[in-house]
């Protein structure tokens, strides 16, 4: 009889990160467990649906002025209280709270700033439609003292670790520490995150993208050209025809994508000059700029390299082109060259 394949983990695959890179110190390591128990508290909680009135909207609003869900405050709660004891973290911050959240003075302090998006694809909670988690992962300043908002303003490049759980038929989570990406499946019964993919890469070229068309109006010159292009198929200047994908949660769109191949977007738009996108760059366009580029993929906000950008604000906004390589190059190029 063949022998069941080994399953890997995720604390033994994190060990053996540590071991092989240096890049998962026992901190680190802790700080990640941590969020993937979360992750699996927030899992089940979404697998209840009515059954755990979970469903359906609080009477609150969030820093950004969107009506909160029930689920977008759980989750914020969820994580917020495992992450609080441990003693890795300086502090917190979250979509969900309009300044950061420090360790209580009763807890141990740690060396790590932890930011989430508690749950991404707000929009799809009440029907039923893949959602999950993104977070990210900065270093506190040497010589911190007290935690500021200003120690969170870090480039993307300053991640030390990213990730994402996706809320759908399974429940994976998708994670970088600066050493490839790598994917766990978490087994329901057992209650534990075992690898189910190692290495990912996004293939270079696709025939996916990935836009919210119904603001086609709203488009600047440089959008409006590659999705026209895109759109002219086999007998335009691309010479093949592409298909179109829209979730309306990053985190199941950037999941096909690494899977697949493909374009995300989200642009800034005519509509309003003082906001540069929808998506926010510290907790949402950050970690997976980081996961991207991890798996061969790119990630600007048309003219830069996202995870180069200097934040300014904890909650600011910020454009996104992500995904296959050479798509993001092209789209980017367009927006360089206007
Ligand atoms: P959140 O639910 O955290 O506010 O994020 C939703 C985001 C993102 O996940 C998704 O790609 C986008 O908003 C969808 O926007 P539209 O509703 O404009 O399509
Ligand atoms: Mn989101
Ligand atoms: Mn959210």
């Amino acid at each position: 009889m063949k022998a069941p394949a080994k399953r890997v983990s995720l604390t033994q695959h994190l060990v053996e990160e540590q071991r092989l890179n240096n890049n998962v110190p026992a901190e680190l390591r802790l700080l990640i467990e941590v969020v993937a128990r979360a992750c699996k508290s927030i899992s089940h909680a979404v697998g209840k649906g009515a059954l755990g009135e979970v469903l359906g909207s609080t009477e609150t609003e969030n820093v950004q002025g969107e009506v909160q869900k029930k689920l977008d405050v759980l989750s914020n709660e969820i994580l917020l209280e495992a992450n609080e004891w441990g003693g890795h973290l300086a502090a917190m911050a979250s979509e969900e709270m309009e300044s950061f959240h420090p360790i209580p003075n009763r807890y141990p302090q740690g060396e790590y700033l932890l930011l989430f998006d508690p749950l991404d694809g707000s929009s799809n909670i009440d029907v039923n439609v893949s959602i999950g988690t993104i977070f990210s992962v900065l270093k506190a300043p040497d010589g911190m003292v007290t935690v500021t908002e200003q120690d969170f303003l870090q480039p993307g490049v300053n991640q030390v670790a990213a990730g994402y759980a996706v809320y759908g038929p399974q429940t994976v989570l998708v994670l970088t520490t600066g050493n490839g990406v790598n994917c766990f499946t978490l087994d329901r019964e057992m209650g534990s995150w075992v690898r189910t993919q190692q290495h990912i890469q996004i293939p270079a070229e696709t025939k996916e993208y990935a836009i919210n068309a119904s603001n086609a109006r709203h488009w600047f010159a440089p959008v409006r050209r590659y999705i026209n292009e895109l759109n002219e198929g086999k007998t335009g200047p691309r010479g093949k025809d592409f298909n179109m994908r829209w979730i309306a949660s990053m985190v199941a769109d950037v999941h096909r994508i690494l899977n697949r191949g493909g374009i995300f977007m989200y642009p800034a738009d005519a509509r309003d000059p003082g906001k540069p996108g929808k998506l926010r760059l510290m907790y949402e366009a950050n970690p997976m700029a980081f996961i991207v580029e991890q798996a061969g993929g790119a990630a600007t906000n048309g003219m830069q390299r996202i995870m180069e950008i200097q934040p300014e604000t904890l909650h600011q906004r910020v454009a996104v082109f992500l995904g296959s390589k050479n798509e993001v190059e092209r789209v980017t190029g367009y927006h360089q060259n206007a």
